[in-house]
C-alpha cells in the first residue's frame, strides 16, 4: 500500500488522468501566501496544468488511494453507511495504526463524491483548500481525500452522534435536553466565530443543523465547506457572489442581491437557533403556508415573552430555564433582522450564549439516556473482483433507516424563493 502525506499538493494531480487535462499557471501561487483562497480555487478550477503541484505546500492532509479506503470502509459496506447529502454518501471506517506513520488509529467518516450529483468537483476542491488549511475544535477535522481517476473522497474524522438535524428531528430519538442544545448552539457560534474573525476571513454560507456534527459529549464541529468563501477584502463591505445556500436559512438581502457578509452567516444561525427553541425545521412543507418557512413565522412571535412560550419544542416538556429560553429567543429574533447591519456579530453570540450554559436539566427530573443502536457489519456485498460498488448508493434507495428529509440545497441564482428544490452544478 502506498499513502503519501501530502506535504504536497498531489490532489492537483487528479487533474493528469482527465479529458481536459489542466494547463500550467506558472504564477500561480501557494494559496496560503495567497490572501485570497477562493481566487486561487477560481485559477486551480481553470487551470490547464497538470503540474501544480507545488501550490499546495502547507497542506497537511494525508492522501489514501481507493483501494485503502475500501478496506477502510469494508467495501462500503452499507452497515456502514452514515447518510447522504448532495455531495454523496458518507460511510464509517476504521483506520489502523500501521496505515501511516503519525496517523493514529480511529474511527473516520468517508465522503464520496457522487459523480452524478451537482455539487461537484469544485466543491471538493473547496473543501480540501479550506479544511486543509483551518483548524479549530469547533471545526470539523479533515484527515485527508482520495482524488484518484474520476473519483474524489474525503476522509474526516468520525462524529459520534452524528449531525444536530438527525439529533434534533429523528421522530424516536429521544429530545436533546435544554443544556444540550444551549451547549451545540456555543460550539457552533465558536465555529463560525473564528472562521469570521480568522486572520483571513471565511464566509461560511451553508450553516444548518445537518452541517453540525456532534462529538460523543455533543461538542458541536462545522462540516461542509464546499460553498466557504473569503470574506470581503480592505474597505469592501460584502462579496458579490452567486446565490448558494440552502432554503429556509439563506439571508434574505444575500438572496435578493448576491452581495456575501459574514452577517449572511449570522441570519442562518438565527435560523438554527430557532430550530433548537421550537423543534421545527426550517423549511416545512407539511405544515400550514404561514408555518412553512420557519424564520418568517416565528419572528414576530420571538419578540413577545406572552408568546415564545407558545412556539417552544414540545418534546423539551417545560423543562428549560424561562428567563434562558426569553435570551435565546431575542437573540434569535436579533440575528434574523432584516437589516444585516444590525444583526449582532459571531462573537457577540458567543458572549451572550455563554452565561446560559449552565443550567442543570435534571432539576426537572430524570434524564435518561438511550444509547444509539449499533448496526453490526456482518455482511459485504462485494463484486467479482472483490469491489463493491462505490457507486452503488447513487442508484438506490436507501432503506428506511437511513432516510431523511433533505435539506433542498440551492445552487443557482435568485430564482431561490421561486423554486427552493432546484439543484443545479453551475459553478461561480
Ligand atoms: N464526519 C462525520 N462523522 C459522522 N457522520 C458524518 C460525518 N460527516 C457526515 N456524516 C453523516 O453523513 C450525513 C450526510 O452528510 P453530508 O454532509 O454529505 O450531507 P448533508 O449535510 O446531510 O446535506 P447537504 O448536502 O445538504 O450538506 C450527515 O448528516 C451525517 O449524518
Ligand atoms: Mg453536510
Amino acid at each position: 500500500m502506498t499513502i503519501k502525506r501530502s506535504s504536497k499538493p498531489s490532489w492537483l494531480n487528479c487533474f493528469k488522468n482527465q479529458e481536459h487535462v489542466p494547463k500550467i499557471e506558472k504564477t500561480l501561487e501557494p494559496h496560503n501566501s495567497m490572501k485570497r483562497r477562493s481566487t486561487y480555487i477560481d485559477s486551480v478550477s481553470l487551470m490547464q496544468s497538470k503540474d501544480v503541484s507545488d501550490s499546495l505546500p502547507g497542506s497537511n492532509l494525508y492522501v489514501f488511494t481507493l483501494a485503502e479506503l475500501r478496506v477502510i470502509t469494508q467495501s462500503f459496506a452499507s452497515c456502514n453507511f452514515l447518510g447522504e447529502g448532495g455531495f454523496g454518501p458518507v460511510h464509517k471506517g476504521f483506520i489502523d495504526d500501521k496505515l501511516r506513520p503519525g496517523l493514529k488509529a480511529q474511527p473516520v467518516a468517508v465522503k464520496l463524491l457522487n459523480l452524478e450529483g451537482g455539487q461537484g468537483q469544485r466543491e471538493w476542491l473547496t473543501e480540501v483548500v479550506f479544511l486543509g488549511e483551518l483548524r479549530h475544535p469547533h471545526l470539523v477535522k479533515l484527515i485527508g481525500y482520495c482524488c484518484e481517476d474520476e473519483h474524489r473522497l474525503l476522509v474526516y474524522e468520525y462524529m459520534p452522534r452524528g449531525s444536530l438535524e438527525s439529533q434534533l428531528f429523528q421522530r424516536f430519538s429521544i429530545s436533546l435536553p435544554w443544556s444540550t442544545r444551549i451547549k451545540i448552539a456555543l460550539g457552533a457560534a465558536k465555529g463560525l466565530t473564528f472562521l469570521h474573525e480568522a486572520k483571513n476571513p471565511v464566509i461560511y454560507r451553508d450553516f444548518k443543523t445537518s452541517n453540525i456534527l456532534l462529538d460523543s459529549d455533543y461538542t458541536a464541529k462545522l462540516s461542509d465547506f464546499g460553498l466557504a468563501k473569503d470574506g470581503p477584502e480592505g474597505d469592501d463591505t460584502h462579496v458579490s457572489t452567486r446565490v448558494m445556500g440552502t432554503h429556509g436559512y439563506t439571508a434574505p438581502e444575500y438572496l435578493m442581491t448576491g452581495r456575501l457578509t459574514a452577517s449572511s452567516d449570522v441570519y442562518s444561525f438565527g435560523v438554527v437557533l430557532v430550530e433548537l427553541l421550537t423543534g421545527r425545521r426550517s423549511m416545512d412543507e407539511t405544515r400550514p403556508h404561514r408555518e412553512q418557512n420557519l424564520a418568517e413565522w416565528a419572528r414576530p412571535l420571538l419578540k413577545r415573552a406572552t408568546k415564545f412560550n407558545r412556539i417552544m419544542d414540545s418534546r423539551l416538556e417545560g423543562q428549560y430555564p424561562e428567563t434562558g429560553a426569553q435570551k435565546v429567543a431575542e437573540l434569535a429574533y436579533q440575528c434574523l433582522n432584516r437589516r444585516p447591519k444590525e444583526r449582532p456579530t459571531m462573537s457577540m453570540i458567543v458572549d451572550t450564549l455563554e452565561p446560559l450554559t449552565n443550567f442543570d436539566d435534571t432539576s426537572f427530573g430524570t434524564f435518561v439516556y438511550v444509547a444509539p443502536t449499533v448496526v453490526e457489519c456482518s455482511t459485504n456485498k462485494t463484486s467479482k473482483d472483490g469491489h463493491k460498488d462505490i457507486n452503488e448508493h447513487h442508484h438506490r434507495q436507501h432503506d428506511g433507516k437511513h432516510n431523511r428529509t433533505k435539506s433542498p440545497v440551492v445552487y443557482c441564482e435568485t430564482n431561490l424563493q421561486k423554486n427552493p428544490s432546484v439543484r443545479t452544478s453551475s459553478p461561480e
